[in-house]
Parts: structure tokens; C-alpha cells; sequence
């Protein structure tokens, strides 16, 4: 018997980039799909690339809510949360322990935490006179940003870097870095 894809569910929050990252590189994979967004917004623009996409969608009511985000996040293997601005309650990071990731848009754990994320991240890192920022991808705990670090991808600081122009460098990088941890960790469940 061949095996299925790995069913990823998608949590998001915002534009979904890193959401059209994962929908694009595993359009026709073998190794993992895209089987939900799960979204704390109703208006976060990840819902209209999965709807594009023929992916189903969800949006919660209540984050905070274990058995609504268990419920939605249904018969998924592995979640991703891509841009999630919520606390992840305790019993579904239990549950899901080893196999819910999260991106980060910087080299953590510097640069992370509550609070930290958006343009407040790239602001933090010129404000430091960093080199370098980056982009890590981590297993989700208990904490924000906190989680065992399971890759990271560098890039440079370039002299005159506005929060925006350092984001689109690191935002390059996340697309690259996301897909690629995506289907390492489904080969592994798989
Ligand atoms: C990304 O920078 C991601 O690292 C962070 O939030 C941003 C979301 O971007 N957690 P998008 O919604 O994937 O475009």
C-alpha cells in the first residue's frame, strides 16, 4: 500500500505568504498537503489564497478555546503555525508535541517573545546594530517563540535597512526555509 500525503494544517493570522509558500511547493507532493487553514482572523488574507486553493478553512472563534482549535485542526498530522498571532492553548501543544512548528522572522531567540513579532521584530534587530537577521523555525511549547529550534536560515543586514526592506530580505528566506522543514518533518511521520 503507498502511503497518503501527511494532512498539515495551517494556522495563520495575517497575509498567509508563507501559507502560498506551503500551497505552492506542495501543490503536487506525494510527501504532504495542505488539508486546512485554521485562522484567528476573519479577515486575514491567508483565508482567501486557501480558498483559491480549494483548502479548507476554519476560523475561530475563540484561540484560547482547546477543544474549538483540537476540533478545527481535526484529523492533521503536523501544524504549522505561518504568521499565527495567538497563544497555542496547552492541552493542543500537548497533543501535538514534536509535531507543531512555527516560524519566526528572526534568528531566535534573540529578538523573540511576546510581542515580538511583525515590523517590531525587524525594528528590534536594526535598533541592536545586528549584522545579521534570519529566519528560525521552531517546535511550538508552552511559550512564545520558545521551542527547540529545528533550522534557522541567515541573512545579512545591509547599511540603510528600513524595517521594511529587512523584511522582505527575511520574508525571501522564509518562503525558502518553510516548505523545505515542512517536508523533512512529514518524511519523518510519514
Ligand atoms: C512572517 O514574517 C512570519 O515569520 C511571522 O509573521 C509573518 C507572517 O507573514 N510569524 P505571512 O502572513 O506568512 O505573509
Amino acid at each position: 500500500m503507498t502511503s497518503q500525503p501527511v494532512r498539515v494544517a495551517v494556522l495563520v493570522s495575517g497575509g498567509g505568504t508563507n501559507l502560498q509558500a506551503l500551497l505552492d511547493t506542495l501543490q503536487h507532493s506525494a510527501i504532504a498537503r495542505v488539508a486546512r487553514v485554521i485562522s484567528s482572523r476573519s479577515q486575514a488574507g491567508a483565508l482567501e489564497r486557501a480558498r483559491r486553493a480549494s483548502v479548507p478553512t476554519v476560523i475561530l472563534r475563540d484561540p484560547g478555546d482547546a477543544g474549538e482549535l483540537q476540533a478545527a485542526v481535526g484529523d492533521a498530522q503536523l501544524i504549522v503555525l505561518a504568521g499565527y498571532l495567538k497563544l497555542v492553548p496547552r492541552a493542543v501543544v500537548a497533543r501535538f508535541r514534536g509535531r507543531m512548528i512555527n516560524i519566526h522572522p528572526a534568528l531566535l531567540p534573540d529578538f523573540g517573545g511576546p510581542g515580538m513579532y511583525g515590523h517590531r521584530v525587524h525594528e528590534a534587530v536594526l535598533a541592536s546594530g545586528a549584522r545579521e537577521s534570519g529566519v528560525t523555525v521552531h517546535f511550538v511549547d508552552e511559550e512564545f517563540d520558545r521551542g527547540e529550534i529545528i533550522a534557522q536560515e541567515r541573512v545579512p543586514v545591509e547599511p540603510g535597512d528600513t524595517p521594511d526592506t529587512l523584511a522582505a530580505r527575511v520574508l525571501e528566506a522564509e518562503h525558502r526555509l518553510l516548505p523545505r522543514v515542512v517536508l523533512d518533518l512529514a518524511r519523518r511521520l510519514a
